[in-house]
């Protein structure tokens, strides 16, 4: 065969060898197979040497030509493959942005929680340290240092589950007081957030747990003075309102004087409203000073020192604010229920 049937072959075998290319991969062993130095191309150089000279200028021209043909051939097809494959890509890789999401649940805090957590940086900012005390707790720290004799009838007002004789479930969040007396000297400024848990009917308006938050000050000179003005304080800015306060003898062993403290109905301001049951007054805390045989079991000098302590429910707060009319909504895990809060 002469170098020039050599030529149209090659030309003629790589387009048919062209029309299977698929893909670009394909398409880069093509190249190689033609324009490698073993391919058929570079082949037709040892043959030049065999022809006269006066062909050699015009076969030369022709393998070079059939160079350029390839590679501008191989070029144009690579450009082509390639946007097509981007293409296919890109419509394997769409994104339908019209299809439904798949719905995601959002976790809250609970709305009991939520107040707690609201009432504390308002207690904080004003100076109370946050601390905690256990849920199981003593005979002890729950009643005796809290100047509950065994056998005050005081604390048949407390429906308490007993573990043992000596171990019980908390029933109010006074158990701390003590506890912190005991390993701090005044001043000592301190809430304490937590559950209690009384033996109790369960109804619309009790549960047997609920939360408390516990605050008391203890320092030279503490009087109930003191204790009226962080309570309008502390209800003014928890409410987020001017807000009137009033105080009510009430009875706790472990406070002399003892008392309740109500504010101002938030709902009708006094007029009386279905919230406050017409009286015009809700009844948030019980409070007074702290008796000095507690501050005794607590190693502080009754003679030196006073202090002042309130407890308030959380549950009730959370009625109260939300109105809502059955303190069981709270443990029911309804999430229509739950979902209504922010
Ligand atoms: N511990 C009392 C209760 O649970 C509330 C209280 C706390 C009263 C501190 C006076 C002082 O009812």
């Amino acid at each position: 065969m002469s170098v020039q049937d050599e030529i149209d072959k090659i030309g003629k075998c790589f387009l048919q060898d062209l029309e299977k290319v698929q893909d670009s991969s394909s398409l880069d062993q093509l190249r190689i197979q033609y324009l490698g130095k073993k391919g058929p191309i570079q082949g037709l150089m040892p043959s030049l040497k065999n022809c006269s000279k006066e062909e050699r200028p015009l076969l030369g021209k022709l393998i070079n030509e059939l160079k350029v043909q390839v590679t501008s051939t191989l070029e144009e097809k690579k450009e082509a493959l390639s946007f097509l494959e981007k293409n296919q890509r890109l419509s394997e890789e769409k994104v339908d942005v019209t299809l439904p999401g798949k719905k995601k649940f959002l976790g809250r805090p609970h709305p009991i929680q939520a107040l707690m957590q609201e009432a504390l940086e308002v207690l904080s900012s004003m100076g109370f340290d946050i601390q905690v005390g256990p849920d199981l707790e003593s005979d002890y720290y729950n009643f005796e240092a809290l100047n509950f004799p065994p056998d005050h009838p005081a604390r048949e007002m407390q429906d308490t589950y007993y573990l043992t004789t000596d171990k019980l479930l908390r029933t109010h969040t006074s158990n701390v007081q003590v506890r912190i007396m005991e390993k701090n000297t005044p001043p000592i400024r301190v809430v304490a957030p937590g559950r209690c848990f009384r033996n109790e009917t369960v109804s619309s308006r009790s549960y047997v747990f609920f939360h408390q938050i516990e605050g008391f000050y203890i320092d030279e000179g503490v009087s109930f003075a003191d204790l009226l003005a962080t309570m309008q304080e502390f209800w003014s800015r928890f409410f987020n309102q001017k807000i009137e306060i009033r105080s009510r003898p009430s009875y706790f062993p472990f406070v002399e004087p003892g008392m309740e403290i109500d504010v101002h109905c938030t709902n009708c301001k006094g007029r009386g409203c279905k919230i406050c049951k017409q009286t015009g007054w809700l009844e948030v805390a019980g409070a007074g000073l702290i008796h000095p045989e507690v501050l005794k079991s607590g190693g502080i000098d009754p003679e030196k020192y006073s202090g002042y302590a309130w407890g308030m429910g959380i549950e009730r707060l959370a009625l109260l604010k939300y109105e809502i009319s059955d303190i069981r909504r709270f443990t029911e895990n309804d999430l229509r229920f739950l979902s209504q809060f922010p």
